[in-house]
């Protein structure tokens, strides 16, 4: 028995160094190691001289031995295989190349780029926050305590292991965070994804992009909120274009306002896109709450600001002609590939 251990241990030695170089090589492998009068075989005929209480022992190396050394056939093969189809093959340098597929940027990533571009050209710094935020940044921070029914023009998704965390339902944590650095004046624009529990449908979905701005500085009046939102107007929608602003509510901000543009698609004469009223929603905006400003230890005797916030999903809709805003999020490659081109 332990002869023939032996043997095979001293087989499996000689069989694992083998190496071919070509098709002849392998077949003289196989030859050598499973032919008909070849090793695997010779080594089998030693069952009929081990002793009975050893037979299922033996059976079980021999065996072992036997797909070791077929495997060993089968690497040598697909390695003689490769060798084999290089020697043979004939490159054709003049054939063009494979075509790599260049991805292109998302439509609310161009969307994006574009708003945010326009405000850094007035100076305004891009930062970004987290999505997962705690109810302070969220809310708190922004004149929305907790149980205040204002809240309920956002609702959003509380973390089920602790609710204190919450996904975050704007971008304003980004404003809270940036006035709690407590670096005067700020001129900054954050754009990032945002949360709502809405039913998702083809207007709206539990999530989408903002776009927030925010200006912190002495003097800072709502003339030049307008003036600033008025030169955005033009730099996105051209020069034509009408604007207005009408009284509204957030918890955050005080006066506050919703601002319209005359409707870029039929230029206010009234179509679908407007709803026939001439105008679109496009942005809110207000003056910054004394109480939001003392919450990040600015003082609001000294320092005013105003803020803004937009989302990007409906400009570019309109922008594109797209009519459902769950596209976006479906990641569908003859969707996505139609947007190449700069804007
Ligand atoms: N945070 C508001 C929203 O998401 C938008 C807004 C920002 C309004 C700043 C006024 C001032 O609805």
């Amino acid at each position: 028995m332990e002869q023939l251990q032996n043997k095979i241990e001293a087989y499996k030695l000689e069989a694992g160094t083998e190496n071919v170089a070509d098709a002849k090589a392998l077949e003289d492998f196989r030859i050598k190691w499973l032919g008909t009068k070849g090793i695997v075989k010779e080594i089998m005929g030693e069952m009929k001289n081990v002793a009975p209480e050893n037979k299922k022992q033996a059976g079980q190396l021999l065996n072992e031995f036997k797909v070791f050394i077929e495997q060993k056939y089968t690497d040598l093969k697909a390695n003689a295989g490769e060798a084999g189809d290089q020697a043979g093959q004939t490159i054709d340098l003049s054939l063009p190349g494979d075509d790599l597929p260049i991805g292109s940027r998302h439509p609310v990533t161009l969307m994006r780029n574009r708003i945010v571009s326009i405000f850094q050209r007035l100076g305004f710094a891009v930062a970004e926050g987290p999505e997962i935020e705690d109810d302070w940044h969220n809310f708190g921070a922004l004149n929305l305590p907790e149980h205040h029914p204002a809240r309920d023009m956002q609702d959003t998704f509380y973390i089920q292991q602790n609710p204190a965390f919450l996904l975050r339902t704007h971008t304003s944590n980004v404003q809270i965070r940036e006035m709690e650095k407590g670096v005067l004046p700020i001129r900054g624009i954050y754009p990032g994804r945002v949360y709502r529990n809405e039913t998702v449908s083809a207007r709206s979905h539990c999530f989408f992009h903002q776009v927030e701005g925010l200006y912190i500085d002495e003097n800072v009046s709502f003339a030049d909120l307008k003036q600033t939102l008025y030169f955005f107007v033009k730099e996105m929608y051209g020069k034509d274009v009408k604007v207005r602003f009408r009284p509204s509510y957030f918890p955050f901000t005080e006066p506050s306002a919703e601002m319209d543009v005359s409707c870029f698609i039929c230029g206010g004469e009234g179509c679908s896109v407007c709803k026939k009223t001439g105008w679109v929603e496009i942005l809110g905006c207000g003056m910054v709450h004394p109480n939001v400003l003392s919450n990040c230890g600015i003082d609001p005797n000294k320092y005013s600001g105003f803020a803004f916030g937009m989302g990007i999903e409906r400009p570019a809709m309109l922008k594109y002609g797209i009519n459902d805003i769950r596209l976006f999020s479906e990641n569908d490659v003859r969707f996505l590939k139609q947007f190449t081109s700069a804007i």
